[in-house]
């Protein structure tokens, strides 16, 4: 067994980590078997489970219809708040129900267990909760498996180790793919609980990134995400003056349709970036720039790195460089004091951005934080008040924004039919807006010219032309 520890996962060592290259021998040990994963949380997580879902598959499961039918069910979660802890938490006593009537192994992974806290419930409360691994051992996943079988298994690393190349994976979509670029974080937002559950930056080298990525185009792929907790930083911790600017550039001369990158810090955009992206045919113009709060003050308690002055010439720059630009952000309500003054400042904020798109959230308390030490002083009903009020803006400045497409022709990658009328198609523009019209399933996986008909706070309508 082996129980986290959150003081070992803050350490940062200066030296470089080291590449392993994995093979993981394909077995029968699963055949006629079957195993479900459930994902919460952010895209790094869902490709997490493309790789889990990959490497039960390489040792003979087959993928359950549902979690309820499974012999292996997995849960990977996701520790960024409370609600997302909640929801887990749960599935977990779903799950504890269902095996009163059948046997199956219950798996937790991903960001949770990485936190002391969870790893010890697990150990001392949840005993049905069969095998417990983290974000970085999950090349490890038959071996846990195993003992799994005999008795609860614990496996949590705190210390994040090496960029692990070739776990095999098991793609959702032929259409786009995420590419991770790094792996951590070392920013240390004070409220952000991802550079403790997910390790210090560890960038993969180019050679690897870039191989993937001509892979994808030689399968068909026509739109990749490089993927980070903090992209704009890659390279950043590897032995050369290489940059993520440099990245884009390279990948920007590959033969794909559409290239995106989330998520990016304010504090590592550089104007490198913003040529590359103004230069290039195929990475997309939408930015994802979380500015999180509109105050001074709070930034800085925050521990971002900017001020807001900073963060709206930076959206200026970028506005004025790449045409037609979406940029879209996320914002946290009623972090530890933030006054009435502090709040309107972020609603003063964002009227002046402009935002395609916020994803607004409520400030949730993570132990072991530096901003857990904060008296979290905003009651619940004031944090809820303005979040409210912050969404009627958004939502308010996300269907402007749509409404200057109205009567425009759009290109759309179209990914699937609706699940509730098949007579609809949808797909995303390059400035990541969903729309939805008419249309059949020949459609998917072409781009196709769309005229937008109506506007919506969260998507269009159209026709194709
Ligand atoms: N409480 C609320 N929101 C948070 N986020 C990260 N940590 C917290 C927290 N403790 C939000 C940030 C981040 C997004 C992924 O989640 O806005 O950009
Ligand atoms: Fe968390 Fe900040 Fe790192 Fe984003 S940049 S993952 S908010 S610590």
């Amino acid at each position: 067994m082996q129980l986290p520890d959150m003081k070992q996962a803050k350490v940062r060592n200066k030296e470089k980590s080291d590449v392993i290259r994995v093979n993981i021998e394909p077995s029968l040990i699963g055949i006629n078997k079957t195993y479900f994963v459930k994902t919460y949380g952010c895209q790094m997580n869902e490709h997490d489970s493309e790789n889990i879902r990959a490497i039960l598959e390489n040792m003979g499961y087959t993928e359950a219809e549902d979690i309820y039918t499974a012999d292996i069910a997995i849960l990977n979660s996701c520790a960024v708040r409370e609600n997302a802890h909640n929801k887990v938490y749960g599935m977990l006593g779903r799950l504890k129900h269902a095996k009163e009537s059948r046997k199956f192994i219950i798996g937790l992974c991903g960001c949770m267990p990485q936190e002391e806290s969870v790893a010890n419930e697990m150990l001392e409360k949840h005993r049905y909760v069969d095998l417990v691994f983290g974000t970085h051992n999950i090349n490890k996943l038959p071996g846990l498996l195993d003992e799994a079988f005999k008795k609860q298994k614990i496996e949590i690393f705190s210390k994040e180790g090496s960029v692990i190349e070739n776990l095999p994976v098991k793609r959702d979509s032929n259409i786009k793919a995420s590419v991770n670029i790094m792996y951590g974080c070392d920013n240390f937002c004070t409220y952000c609980i991802i550079p403790f559950t997910r390790g210090a930056q560890r960038s993969r080298v180019k050679e690897d990134i870039i191989l993937e990525i001509k892979e994808l185009i030689k399968e068909g792929y026509q739109e990749i995400t490089l993927l980070g907790q903090n992209v704009n930083a890659y390279a950043k911790d590897l032995d050369n003056d290489y940059s993520f600017s440099d990245l884009l550039a390279e990948i920007s001369n590959l033969n794909i349709l559409r290239v995106r990158f989330l998520t990016s810090h304010p504090w590592d955009f550089t104007d490198e970036m913003i040529g590359v992206i103004k230069k290039s045919k195929n990475i997309v113009p939408h930015i994802h720039l979380p500015v999180q709060a509109g105050s001074n003050k709070i930034l800085k308690l925050m521990g971002r790195k900017y001020t807001k002055e900073e963060y709206l010439l930076l959206i200026k720059k970028i506005r004025n460089s790449i045409k037609d630009v979406a940029i879209t952000t996320d914002i946290i309500v009623g972090f530890p004091g933030e006054t009435k003054k502090d709040f309107l400042e972020t609603i003063s904020l964002v009227k002046k951005c402009e935002f395609d798109l916020a994803y607004t959230f409520l400030y949730s308390k993570r132990s072991g934080t530096p901003a857990a030490l904060l008296e979290d002083d905003v009651s619940k009903e004031q944090k809820t008040e303005r979040l409210k009020k912050l969404n009627v803006l958004v939502n308010s400045l996300a269907l402007k924004n749509n409404e200057k497409y109205l009567g425009k022709k759009v290109k759309v990658l179209i990914e699937n039919i609706n699940p509730k009328n098949n007579e609809l198609i949808s797909g995303y523009t390059d400035t990541f807006k969903l729309v939805n019209l008419v249309g059949d399933k020949e459609k998917i996986g072409k781009v196709i010219t769309v005229k937008i008909t109506e506007a919506k706070s969260f998507s269009l309508n159209g026709e194709e032309v």
